[in-house]
């Protein structure tokens, strides 16, 4: 039963007044940018590397508790074989090359997914060494997810209920999030997509049920720190309703 990593205490708290919790980003647009300037998609992907290391920076200096970055999907195995490898290759080099800043930083670094037996065993054995020397960090906490797919989480979950003889009539919500991979992590509040693109894709379903999403138009290559933090000053003016109505200070309904 997953239930134990549910209770365990959560590293981090709120964070500052009006920071959201969790930001996921699905950091999309590398191909267009490489080919915007005539050059292989792959040089798109390599360009990205400095805007995750900038946003994650940026992130955990204004407080927010869970970064999320959707860095490769279960359809994404569908790329070009000669892609597909080179982003395997390019995950293992910024895995090494970061881990001491990484740590330096307290950032606990977790990945969501990795199942599929395509991914290297090499690049396996780097990501266990990473969540190791950082498990115990409570700066925030960054997911990373690689061979990720929504669909494939909730399904996970529905077989883990099964084996834990669960009855189905008895089966609420909250069990149901207590069963998912990674369980402790809390509801997305905010997703920013770059690129304009304007999809899920199949990215963390559950848990961005509720989430407010930003669309800016810049491809991740070119996405920086001042365009995260605009992306929170947005999310600061959306008004969160979670069903209800508009509520006061006070949290009233307004008149
Ligand atoms: C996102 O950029 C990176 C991954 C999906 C791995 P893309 O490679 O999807 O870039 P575009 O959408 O083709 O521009
Ligand atoms: C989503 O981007 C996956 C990642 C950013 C890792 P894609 O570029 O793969 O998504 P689609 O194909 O446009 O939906
Ligand atoms: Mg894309």
């Amino acid at each position: 039963m997953p239930s134990a990593s549910a209770a365990r205490p959560e590293p981090t708290g709120a964070g500052p007044r009006g920071v959201p919790r969790h930001v996921a980003c699905v950091m999309d647009g590398n191909g267009r940018w490489a080919q915007q300037r005539s050059l292989p998609r792959t040089y798109g992907h390599r360009a990205a590397e400095t805007t995750v290391i900038d946003v994650i920076e940026a992130a955990r200096s204004v407080g927010v508790g869970w970064l999320s970055l959707f860095a490769f999907s279960t359809e994404n195995w569908r790329r070009p074989d000669t892609e597909v490898a080179f982003l395997m290759h390019l995950v293992r080099r910024v895995v090494r090359k970061h881990a001491p800043l990484l740590h330096a930083r307290g950032i606990r670094c977790r990945f969501l997914g990795m199942t599929d037996p395509r991914i290297p065993p090499e690049l396996g054995r780097d990501i266990d060494d990473l969540m190791t020397l950082t498990a115990q960090n409570r700066g925030m906490t960054l997911t990373v997810a690689f061979d990720h797919g929504g669909r494939r989480d909730i399904v996970e979950s529905a077989r883990s209920l099964i084996r834990a003889g669960v009855p189905a009539e008895t089966v609420t919500e909250e069990m149901f999030a207590v069963h998912l991979p990674m369980a402790d992590t809390p509801d997305v509040d905010l997703v920013i997509r770059t690129s304009g693109e304007q999809r899920i894709s199949n990215f963390m379903l559950w848990q961005v049920a509720y989430a407010e999403w930003l669309f800016p138009p810049v491809l991740w290559p070119d996405f920086r720190a001042p365009d995260f933090l605009h992306c929170l000053h947005t999310y600061r003016q959306r008004e969160r309703r979670f069903g209800a109505v508009p509520t006061d200070e006070n949290g009233h309904p307004r008149s």
